[in-house]
């Protein structure tokens, strides 16, 4: 079973973390919302407390429905999923579409990998293999952070490379190779009948905002915002822009 934190009464809202993170990127999050929501965010598979690694996005996305079965929610949540959480998010549509009356869409794509993103997986596991994982975060962090964090905030900087460091270089290199896999998601968004935000980072050159821009142009109904100043990880980079669309997206469950 995945290890999750749990907090507050209430409808359920899910947070799917990004890669190579874990649950503890939600901690404001799960402070926050709390008050009104039982939220719930699990260690995906190998990362966190979450012992073994799955071998597939899809995969992922069942682990979390197992978990929400174990705690008995049995109503439809809303899943919110930043990047690699995103790519669960839509897998966990997918699979359960009944399970599911809102979703939130962060710097992530429902398109599957480039040939070319592929390829820098693969040189992303060769790195962790002969490396580890620490010069690995140091790396990546500079892709995740966008440059308005790179030039003005140091201890986030240092904040999120810690936590990258956490991740085993085996779930690391699980989840590359799943992300590398992942199934194309396009075809289901335009099935989506419930509320949808849709948030990206201005300067995040991972998950660009014009591409999520597109996709919400997929989803019916479905809004988009850009925010200033951040890149990949928006909730951490510009968190009281990002927790103010929240909490209204959020208003329209109550
Ligand atoms: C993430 O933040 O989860 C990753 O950047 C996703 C990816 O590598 O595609």
């Amino acid at each position: 079973m995945l290890a999750c934190k749990t907090q507050g009464e209430g409808n359920p809202l899910v947070f799917l973390h990004a890669f190579p993170l874990s649950s503890a990127m939600w901690k404001k999050e799960i402070e926050i919302f709390s008050a009104q929501f039982k939220v719930i965010a699990p260690d995906l598979p190998g990362f966190g407390q979450s012992a073994r690694p799955a071998d597939s996005v899809a995969a992922m996305a069942s682990e979390v429905a197992s978990l929400l079965d174990h705690l008995q929610i049995t109503k439809p949540v809303i899943l919110a999923g930043l990047s690699m959480g995103g790519y669960a998010a839509l897998e966990f549509y997918r699979q359960f579409p009944s399970r599911v009356r809102g979703l939130g869409l962060f710097a992530t794509r429902a398109t599957p990998d480039t040939p070319e993103a592929k390829q820098k997986r693969m040189l992303s596991i060769e790195a962790i293999e002969k490396f580890g994982i620490d010069p690995f975060a140091r790396k990546i962090v500079k892709s995740q952070l966008g440059k308005t964090t790179q030039d003005s905030n140091p201890a986030l900087i240092e904040q999120v490379t810690s936590m990258m460091k956490e991740a085993k270089p085996e779930s690391a290199i699980a989840a590359l190779r799943a992300m590398a896999d992942r199934r194309d998601n396009t075809d289901i968004l335009g099935q989506i009948k419930f509320p949808v935000l849709v948030v990206a980072g201005q300067e995040d050159e991972i998950a660009p905002a014009e591409e999520m821009r597109k996709m919400n142009g997929q989803i019916p109904g479905s809004e988009f915002h850009a925010v200033a100043e951040s890149g990949h990880l928006v909730n951490l980079e510009q968190p009281a822009v990002f927790h103010g669309l929240l909490n209204s997206f959020l208003n329209r469950f109550q």
